[in-house]
């Protein structure tokens, strides 16, 4: 079963692609850029570089492998930069999704899965469950809800079935250790937690510890990557066995703060991570949980990695990276 993965060369779809293969489905990746780990599971006619927005490049290769379903993973995901360049924004993440549905409608595709996230809701009280008033809070979080909301009519008009998936904070690795967290650059709590006791001079920046929780560090959902490519293979066979259109929280249901955090990594490596504590940034949620009593309910879905297993996997991934560059 052919699958199109755009925006698939990434932290979250190579995880994904790997969890596809293993349960038997075919991806083909269509992004910008891809890992040679992917280049290599995939092998070359099923990775192909381009822009979700080259509505021509989109469409050909549509016509060529003529998939069963689409994953849109394609976006831009930094949220400081998405207030300071809007339109990058925009541009990428709502137009991009259009000319990938115009390729769905031409090609008659039935089924979609859709990456959207946790910052479409803004600052909720915890556990926040898919039925709330989204009110986004940066420019990141209301161009996803535009995306959802463009989704949601266009099924309507086409007859698509199709899942949102609205991430938590994703984080952790494959546990071969040959796929992991990098960005480029890198904001993510746990990568830049790892990399300050890697090297010397890099103290961890904590962004306010006067936040309302109890340590007075901000709370979020850690879910492991594994999990979320979990989620995306229920999600894909619920639409192909006729399931309904949906949208799904993904997270642990469980809340850490950033301290809670910084201590597992300095349990897992006996040191001790060097910290400079800075004023809050502005609008950073104190707390963000998901209620994922929806997907466990729908999809029969449960994470089965905890934030020890998170760390643990982060770190192998961090010290392989760090012998291929020796
Ligand atoms: N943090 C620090 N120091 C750092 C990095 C992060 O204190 O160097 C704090 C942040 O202030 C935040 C928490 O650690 O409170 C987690 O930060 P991340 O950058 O790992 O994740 P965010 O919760 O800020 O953002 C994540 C995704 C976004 C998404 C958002 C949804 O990365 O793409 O969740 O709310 F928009």
């Amino acid at each position: 079963m052919n699958i199109l993965v755009i925006g698939g060369g990434g932290y979250v779809g190579s995880h994904l692609c790997l969890a596809l293969k293993q349960h038997g489905f075919s991806p083909t990746i269509y992004d910008l850029a891809c890992s040679d780990f992917l280049w290599e599971l995939l092998g070359e006619p099923h990775v192909i570089l381009g822009d979700v927005r080259n509505f021509a490049a989109l469409e050909n290769v549509f016509e060529v492998y003529r998939p069963l379903a689409v994953i849109h993973l394609a976006s831009f995901i930094d949220v400081r930069e998405s207030s300071l360049n809007p339109l990058k924004y925009y541009d990428n993440n709502v137009a991009g999704t259009i000319s990938l549905l115009k390729a769905l409608a031409l090609h008659q595709v039935r089924f979609l899965l859709f990456s959207s996230s946790a910052a479409v809701y803004g600052e909720l009280p915890s556990p926040i469950s898919e039925e709330q008033i989204l009110k986004p809070i940066n420019v990141y979080g209301r161009s996803k809800k535009m995306v959802e909301e463009i989704i949601t009519d266009f099924s309507q008009a086409y007859g698509t079935s199709f899942i949102i998936l609205r991430y938590f904070n994703v984080a952790g690795a494959d546990a071969s250790g040959r796929l992991g967290e990098m960005h480029e650059p890198e904001t993510h709590l746990i990568p830049l937690a790892i990399r300050s006791l890697m090297k010397q001079g890099y103290p961890l920046k904590i962004f306010g510890n006067d936040h309302p929780t109890p340590d007075g560090t901000p709370i979020r959902d850690y879910i492991h990557v594994s999990d979320v490519a979990d989620a995306h293979v229920r999600s894909l066979r619920f639409l192909l066995e006729g399931g309904r259109s949906s949208i799904f929280n993904i997270g642990s249901g469980r809340g850490h703060s950033v301290l809670d955090v910084l201590r597992q990594i300095e349990f897992y490596t006996s040191q001790q991570i060097p910290l400079e504590i800075l004023p809050r940034k502005a609008l950073d949620p104190s707390s963000l949980i998901a209620d994922i009593n929806c997907i466990k309910e729908t999809l029969q879905w449960e994470p089965v990695h905890d934030l020890g297993s998170i760390v643990q996997s982060a770190l192998r991934w961090h010290h392989a990276c760090e012998k291929a560059l020796l």
